[in-house]
């Protein structure tokens, strides 16, 4: 006979913090966001700690090189997609690697046979106004010259005319050795009034491009989270298919995390994948998941799961639920999950961390995941919106969209998520959309986390782990949930969520 499971399936709306007593102490400043990314002793640190608790979806339209640079700068991680070849990843956790704040990969190469016309389309294609000229076209071949809006003009030139006939050649180009630091190159951008200086290897392949405005820009990020090589650190998903080849490529590559990505993760694949991975590489930590119960959490983490993701049905462009009847509302999935973590570390002395994942959409509800017990939070919609994220940006008769598109959709086509039978997607979990444009991470992450703090320092709370045992939440009527928003019309400004 079927079992009925105790307890209303609830989500993040159906719940408001109380205030509890603010003390003097505590005040936004003083608020540390430090969680735990990976299962550790407890009472002792983590191999790894996010100094913010956020980390973006394994998807297509989330994570790209330039998001997770961007977040993990914040304090966060990025988790590159696996819905691609192996070389794919690769190459973009090698870009996140080795990024030199300041030190950037050129995205607008070609080859001195091409037309003027190709390079004028690939300008407006990246929005850079300098392009390297590369024996192959590529951003680490051979260094022949640069072209920049300075040299050529789309309506001035003809179009069918070389890359080498406008191109400034290398000879006449200022570069820099690869053991030039940041200060030093910023120096010779002034002294020598460049705007771009190129940096090449011994033979002479291209390795980056230091600008004059980013020298200025690596001052604004004191939370950066890095390796003990002060290199960026970057996650990357991996399916329970080809994890035997993908894993060590992406490990070779110098990847930090991996997560297994499925939308049910309690299952046998998982367990063995986890397994296996934990005893050919454990010293890197690897990630399971989703669940939503107590059981599956155990059941994962006796597999070996470094952390715990948490969430089926939640997502913004997920229609799971609608297909096939499972999943649990976000709130009651992360209680329940806290609960089991915390039972796993009173009897095995083991804290392995959980990662709430999807159905975050208004800022409150990632402090309301991270009251609930959540260690730290997983977000598409929200990062898809800023600039940094692969989307294409639109505009709509209200401003600007950017595209964002689940990983069952017809368009990502990711069955290796997706235990549907066979190497093909039969049926769509997930929808093809838009979300509303939001601009530049930084500047809308450094928002949320201002209001998180707000928050925080209600309850009363300067760390989570304080926050998590001090909260105290309510159910809301729907009566009550009305009056959470505005009676008096606000005047016209644009909302973000
Ligand atoms: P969001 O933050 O609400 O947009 O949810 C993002 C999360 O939804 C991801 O991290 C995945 O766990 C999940 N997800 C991604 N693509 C799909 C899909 O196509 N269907 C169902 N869930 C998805």
């Amino acid at each position: 006979m079927v079992q009925i499971v105790e307890g209303v399936s609830r989500t993040f709306n159906e719940f408001l913090l109380l205030p509890n007593r603010t003390r003097r102490d505590c005040a936004p400043a003083a608020v540390d966001l430090r969680s735990p990314l990976l299962r550790h002793v407890a009472g002792e640190a983590s191999p790894i700690e996010l100094r913010t608790p956020f980390t973006s979806a394994i998807m297509q339209a989330v994570s790209s090189p330039e998001l997770a640079i961007a977040l993990a700068r914040n304090g966060g991680l990025g988790f590159l997609h696996h819905n691609r070849s192996i070389e794919d990843q690769v190459l973009d956790v090698r870009a996140v690697k080795n990024f030199k704040a300041g030190f950037v990969v050129s995205d607008t190469n070609v080859r001195p046979t091409d037309t003027l016309g190709h390079l004028r389309d690939l300008m407006q294609r990246t929005g850079h106004s300098t392009a390297a000229v590369t024996h192959d076209g590529s951003h680490s071949g051979r260094l022949l010259g640069l072209v920049t809006s300075r040299d050529f003009h789309p309506q001035r030139h003809d179009p069918g005319a070389l890359v080498s006939s406008r191109m400034v050649p290398i000879d006449k180009i200022p570069h820099a050795r690869e053991d030039i630091t940041l200060s030093q190159a910023n120096a010779r951008l002034w002294d020598e009034r460049l705007d771009c200086l190129p940096v090449l290897d011994e033979t002479g392949n291209l390795q980056h491009l230091v600008f004059r405005s980013d020298y200025t820009d690596n001052k604004r990020f004191p939370t950066q989270l890095v390796d003990d090589n002060k290199r960026l650190r970057v996650g990357a998903g991996v399916n329970t298919h080809d994890y035997r080849e993908r894993i060590p490529a992406l490990v070779n590559a110098g990847v930090d995390v991996l997560c297994f990505d499925s939308s049910d993760g309690f299952s046998d694949w998982q367990a063995e994948a986890l397994t296996w991975t934990k005893k050919h590489y454990p010293e890197i930590g690897v990630g399971g998941g989703n669940v939503v119960d107590s059981d599956a959490f155990t059941f994962l983490a006796e597999a070996g799961a470094d952390f715990v993701k948490v969430g089926v049905g939640g997502g913004s462009i997920c229609i799971t639920r609608d297909q096939k009847g499972i999943g649990r509302g976000q709130a009651s999935a992360v209680l329940d999950v806290a609960a089991a973590r915390d039972a796993y570390r009173d009897e095995t002395g083991q804290y392995v961390p959980i990662c709430s994942d999807g159905g975050l959409v208004h800022d409150y509800h990632m402090a309301l995941a991270l009251a609930m017990g959540a260690d730290f939070v997983m977000m598409g919609r929200y990062f898809a919106r800023f600039d940094q994220a692969p989307g294409a940006k639109l505009p709509t008769r209200d401003g600007f969209a950017k595209e964002y598109w689940g990983e069952g959709s017809n368009r990502a086509r990711n069955w290796q998520r997706y235990g549907q039978g066979g190497s093909q997607l039969i049926f769509e979990e997930g929808v093809d959309g838009y979300v509303p444009y939001a601009g530049d991470l930084h500047e809308g992450l450094a928002v949320t986390i201002a209001k998180i703090k707000a928050t925080m320092v209600s309850c009363g709370a300067t760390t989570l782990p304080e926050f998590q045992s001090t909260a105290r939440l309510v159910l809301v009527s729907e009566q009550s949930f009305q009056e959470s928003h505005a009676t008096v019309a606000a005047r016209d400004t644009p909302t973000l969520d």
